[in-house]
């Protein structure tokens, strides 16, 4: 029973090993298979693995770590074993960590099989080994490619940033709020705000009044997708309050998630805008100038031909009348063309003067004493209800002018503003020194840089619209009634202003009034002044004797007066004859004849010729109301030593009376006659 027992326990053990032998071998063959299947898994990993012991030895690598690192024979080795120092030493120290509970990532460079470069994110982590002893894993991903690929694309931000921060125009982004999301360092300086001011901020506080409207409307059309033009001009406001015009270049961009951003690119084009209006404004300028100089030249060749027509009618009407008795039927009506005559002569002469065909005497001239004179023949002329001002600045610079025109300059726009002011109102003559620079005359056509007196004459009256304005200068241009005026008053102010080389200018507003302001060049080599002092020292006589010889006593009177006030002794006669025989009874006691031209008798011409038949070197000076260029001239050159203009006028006569003193005797001449 027992051995019975015993077999039949032998055979179920036998059975049981068997069993157990077949699953052991199962288990086995799992295992060998498992750990098969795991290295197979781990070797075709497109990573590095690796398991560590608790001192750091390598336990595993699979083939990655191998092949890529060029590194064999690592188990039962340390980092330090393998690698250089310097990457040792923090793979070292990362182990530490992780034993200590720390999850590591980290990026380490290391050097593959090749001797390239390979960054790799390295993961490491506990995990349970034999014996209660922990394992360190670790996974380190090859992440070269992505580190490139990240710094690529790091890099061309950092470009577009750089060319966004430091671009010439403005650049603006702007959220879907009106907010500014981004202001770029020009934007900056053009409003004048710090970037922390700009951004967060709504952009509809920095546009003007004008720009507003069509800014936001644009701008939500943008958010809808309409269409909305991409280029156009706004007016910003910048801190200080200026008003700037700006260039908008608008696109519109979205962001990954879905939102709109609006990007302006902003160029402040104030001044192109200024340059581009000035330059308007000179053409403008150069047009009205280049009408003026042709109609003046035309005007200027029709005067001076109908002048000479004039001249013969005139002339012949003349001839009749000295046939004709005052009770002639025929008298008085010759009397009227000549009259005619007369007046068609004036005409043309205020034409001459506007095509500047009239020569100016310019002299020295202290333009306040004539802007006086000009006010007391005004305060005769104009209506009580007109208040004459005048602000006359001291120490006015001398200007180069003609005494004589600039009184006609000043009676013409007188007694425009007269007309002007039909119910009375204020009439001011203001003079000032002026130096107008670069930039000024850039904008003036004609203007040129430097010293300058100013003359600007005012009134309160009717004033101009623009139309009325541009015309203005021309000859003929009138608004008043037939009869009341011929247009010719601004146009001589305007030949009188250009021969003067100075300029002109009007503002007017209706209903509000009228300046003229007229720059005259200052005589160079300033003070001026100095030198008109100085000369009055220079102009005194010292006793010498001198004959005056004019037939209007009140010039006879007032000649006497000013020679004696600066040191001369005067005898006067009212004719030739007279000065003839005055010089033949005191010959040897007179230095010098001052001699009127047009007399009656025989004439400043022919006493001249008489006088200088008695004494050859007698310094004779003529005196006359026609210019010394005109008729005059050979009467001068027949043996006078100088000519003085007539109404006397202080500094010339005594300068001129002075000189023909002073010159040597003039030997040559007298003997060959
Ligand atoms: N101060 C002023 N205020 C308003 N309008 C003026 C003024 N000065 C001139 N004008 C306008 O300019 C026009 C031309 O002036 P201008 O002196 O050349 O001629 P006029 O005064 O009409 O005639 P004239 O001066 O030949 O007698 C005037 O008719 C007037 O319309
Ligand atoms: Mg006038």
């Amino acid at each position: 029973m027992k051995k019975e027992g015993t077999f039949e326990e032998m055979k179920k053990r036998i059975s049981e090993l068997e069993k157990e032998l077949a699953m052991r071998r199962r288990v086995e063959e799992d295992l060998r298979f498992s750990e098969k299947r795991f290295s197979s898994f781990m070797d075709r990993l497109p990573a590095a693995v690796f398991i560590k012991d608790t001192e750091s030895r390598y336990v595993y690598v699979n083939r990655f770590y191998e092949d890529v690192l060029g590194v064999k024979g690592v188990i039962g080795k340390t980092a330090d074993q393998i690698f250089p120092e310097s990457l040792s030493r923090s793979m070292l120290l990362d182990d530490r960590k992780v034993l200590s509970g720390e999850l590591r990532i980290r990026e380490e460079k290391i050097e593959d099989a090749e001797g390239k470069e390979r960054v790799f994110e390295t993961h490491k982590f506990l995990m349970g080994g034999q014996k209660g002893l922990p394992l360190i894993g670790g996974i380190a991903l090859d992440i070269t490619e992505r580190k490139k690929a990240e710094e690529r694309l790091r890099a061309s931000e950092e470009r577009f940033r750089s060319i966004v921060e430091n671009s010439h125009d403005g650049i603006v982004i702007i959220d879907g709020n009106f907010c500014l999301e981004y202001a770029n360092d020009e934007i900056c300086k053009m409003m004048g705000y710090g970037p922390e001011e700009l951004v967060g901020t709504d952009f509809r506080k920095f546009l003007d009044e004008e720009s507003l409207g069509y800014t936001v409307e644009r701008y939500l059309k943008r958010q809808r997708d309409e269409e909305v033009p991409p280029r156009y001009e706004i007016n910003f406001v910048r801190k200080n309050g200026e008003e700037i015009r700006v260039e908008a270049s608008i696109s519109i961009v979205s962001t990954e998630m879905g939102e709109r951003r609006t990007i302006a690119q902003l160029l402040d084009i104030t001044e192109r805008k200024k340059a581009a209006e000035e330059k308007k404004k000179l053409e403008a300028q150069l047009r009205q100038a280049q009408k003026m100089e042709a109609v003046g030249t035309l005007a200027g060749g029709v005067a001076h031909d109908f002048n000479n027509v004039l001249q013969a009618i005139l002339g012949y009407t003349q001839m009749l009348l000295l046939d004709r008795t005052e009770d002639d039927p025929v008298h008085a009506k010759l009397k009227r063309i000549e009259n005619s005559a007369h007046r068609a002569s004036e005409l043309t002469q205020q034409l001459l003067t506007f095509s500047r065909k009239v020569e100016s005497e310019l002299r020295p001239l202290d333009l306040n004493s004539e802007v006086r004179q000009v006010q007391e023949l005004l305060e005769k002329t104009i209506p009580k209800m007109i208040d004459i001002e005048m602000y006359l600045q001291e120490d006015l610079w001398i200007v180069n002018a003609d005494p004589m025109q600039m009184e006609q300059v000043m009676m013409n726009l007188g007694v425009n503003a007269r007309d002007a002011m039909p119910e009375g109102g204020k009439l001011v003559f203001e003079t000032e020194n002026v130096v107008l620079d670069r930039q000024y005359c850039a904008a003036h056509l004609g203007a040129k840089p430097g010293k300058f007196v100013l003359l600007s004459i005012s009134d309160t009256g009717i004033g101009m619209d623009k139309d009325a304005l541009d015309h203005i200068f021309e000859p003929f241009y009138t608004t008043k009634e037939v009869g009341k005026g011929t247009g010719l008053g601004l146009a001589m102010v305007y030949g009188i202003v250009k021969n003067h080389d100075g300029y002109i200018m009007c503002y007017s507003e209706p209903n509000k009034g009228t300046t003229f302001k007229i720059y005259l060049p200052v005589v160079e080599s300033q003070s001026a002044k100095e030198k008109v002092i100085v000369e009055e020292r220079e102009l005194r006589g010292g006793g010498e004797r001198i004959l005056l010889v004019d037939d209007e006593e009140l010039l006879r009177k007032m000649g006497k007066e000013i020679l004696e006030r600066f040191g001369y002794r005067v005898f006067t006669v009212r004719d030739g004859e007279s000065a003839v025989e005055a010089y033949r009874e005191r010959e040897g006691e007179i230095d010098l004849v001052i001699l009127d031209l047009v007399m009656p008798g025989m004439g400043g011409k022919r006493c001249l010729e008489e006088l200088l038949c008695l004494n050859h070197s007698l310094k004779i000076v003529i005196a006359s109301g026609y210019s010394v260029n005109g008729s005059t001239r050979d009467v001068v050159d027949a043996g006078a030593k100088g000519f003085i203009r007539k109404p006397y006028e202080l500094t010339q006569m005594l300068g001129t009376v002075r000189e023909a003193l002073d010159s040597l005797p003039d030997t040559g001449k007298g003997e060959n006659r």
